[in-house]
């Protein structure tokens, strides 16, 4: 989709579709108002008739209005001025969503009446523009025949603001562009089916990633490579399917030379059927989804990438198939890790911190300035924290401060949760070091424990985004999310 900036008077702006914002009370805006006069008060006229309704998001569709050069007016309700950010986003979502109902090809929001608390016009210019991209995604690649919800007529979405100072508002459309296309790359990589992206799969997508590019090298390690680091955890989790593991390096250079890099680790399963603790059959296909971790952070490196940060950023991503078989491993089993410490495991379908907890290791070489990995590692995180937030664990109070604000800044939102001394002791085995799980209790807390055992030689942090990645039921498909959050912590460090 195209976006561009539009300056001038609203009524002579061309667009397919023209969305006005309209506040409640039937009380008009300025530009609302100059043009309910032009178009002989075909505004206020249906506002008397309670055609718009009074709650935020409510929209109405007008068409042919006299004195404009649109062939459709719509009025969305912005409910009470000021807007906060949630309620922003809602508008936008609610009125392009109307749009596509329609044929219109191109779309205008007006934001000339739009008020948003503790937000300028640049911000709101972009926002709507992530929001737009996000409500007009749609994953039909295996249809032979997308039904009409599915297709998508709106190809440009343009914003407008009558007065000056547009200053900054180009830039911050461009990186709003460059984010949305993230997010929609995790979204795709996500909804993809376990038996197109696998391992391989994400490999080939990371060498497209750097070609062309001057600024990311892309390097992948394969099993012989893994062997001979002693990635004896990662290799456990591999040994029951025929896809060959990749550890995925992605080195992207835009900052200083000895700039120490932020490193990110995504969790890479494409798929996971539990390995030889199996996993119940409703709802595996569910297990597609194992490596949206690995996809946000496809979907954050293409962003800034697009957006050329002048930061050091390493990607990781660890990709592998959980699948059971002969050559599977056991529970029981016990291996040794890149760290040198030993694990029982107890448990096959505790597959993403075997593979997390080498490629961490891993992570030490670049002695990195901070490393996220993000992972939809348990199912205990969905029960805690629902689809609202990702859980947040980290070693290092400032490092999480930083990663809560970025979340509460793009609206994709995180949630502290403890690692407190005490829950390690769950994680004791009789015949290792350790074991690979902690039992029912605080499900997400320990799988992050023993990830901490992995991470104590820098600043970490994880985000759980078993619960935040994807939609189950009937909206079921994933959501891009934590990619907005991430590039929102990166771009904190630039400057
Ligand atoms: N990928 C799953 C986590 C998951 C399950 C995410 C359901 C979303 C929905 C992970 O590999 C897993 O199977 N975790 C186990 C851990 C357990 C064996 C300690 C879980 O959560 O049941
Ligand atoms: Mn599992
Ligand atoms: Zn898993």
């Amino acid at each position: 989709m195209d976006h561009a900036l539009k300056g001038g008077k609203p009524e002579n702006v061309r667009t397919d579709c023209l969305i006005l914002p309209i506040g409640p009370e039937r009380e008009l805006g300025a530009t609302a108002k100059k043009l309910d006069a032009i178009s002989d008060g075909r505004i206020t006229r249906a506002l008397e008739r309670g055609d718009l309704g009074r709650s935020l998001g409510r929209t109405l569709l007008l068409a042919e209005p006299a004195g404009l050069r649109t062939p459709r007016l719509l009025l969305v309700q912005s409910g009470k001025l000021p807007l906060d950010a949630a309620g922003f986003r809602k508008l936008v979502r609610s009125a392009v969503a109307a749009v596509v109902t329609t044929g219109a090809t191109d779309a205008t929001l007006c934001l000339d009446d739009v008020d948003v608390k503790d937000h300028d016009p640049s911000w709101c210019a972009a926002e709507a523009v992530m929001q737009a991209s996000e409500e007009t995604y749609r994953f039909h690649d295996y249809l032979s025949e997308p039904g009409e919800a599915l297709q998508v007529n709106l190809h440009r979405f343009n914003l407008h603001q009558s007065a000056a100072g547009r200053a900054g508002i180009d830039r911050a459309i461009k990186d709003a562009v460059a984010i949305a296309g993230g997010v929609a790359t995790a979204r795709t990589l996500g909804n993809l089916p376990g038996n197109v992206c696998h391992p391989t799969y994400l490999a080939a997508e990371a060498r497209k990633l750097g070609q062309g590019s001057k600024q990311l090298s892309v390097r992948i390690l394969d099993e012989k490579q893994m062997k001979s680091l002693g990635m004896g955890a990662f290799l456990s989790v591999t040994a029951g399917t025929e896809q060959p593991a990749k550890l995925i390096v992605m080195e992207y250079r835009g900052g200083a030379q000895k700039a120490k890099p932020l490193v990110l680790v995504g969790k890479g399963i494409t798929f996971d059927t539990g390995g030889i603790s199996i996993k119940a059959g409703p709802g595996m296909d569910e297990m597609k989804f194992d490596m949206c971790g690995a996809a946000s952070v496809f979907g954050t490196m293409q962003a800034v990438l697009a957006m050329e940060l002048p930061l050091n950023v390493v990607a990781l991503v660890a990709a592998a198939e959980n699948m059971p078989s002969g050559s599977a491993s056991r529970p029981g089993d016990i291996v040794r890790t890149m760290s040198g410490q030993t694990v029982e495991i107890l448990n096959t379908d505790a597959e993403g911190r075997m593979v997390l907890c080498d490629t961490l290791t891993y992570a030490e070489r670049y002695k990195p300035e901070a490393v996220v990995d993000i992972a939809t590692l348990t199912g205990a995180c969905v029960i805690a924290l629902g689809n609202h937030a990702s859980a947040l664990y980290a070693n290092d109070d400032e490092l999480a401060a930083g990663l809560l604000g970025a979340g509460e800044r793009s609206g994709d939102r995180a949630w502290r949760m403890p690692l407190w001394e005490d829950y390690q002791q769950q994680l004791r085995s009789n015949f290792a070091d350790m074991a690979n799980v902690g039992g029912r209790e605080a499900g997400s807390v320990t799988a992050a424990c023993f990830l901490s055992r992995y991470t104590r030689n820098y600043r970490w942090a994880h985000l759980d985004v078993a619960g935040s990645a994807w939609n189950t039921g009937t909206k079921k498909g994933a959501t891009g999310r934590p990619v907005r959050l991430l590039v929102e912590w990166l771009r904190s460090h630039v400057g």
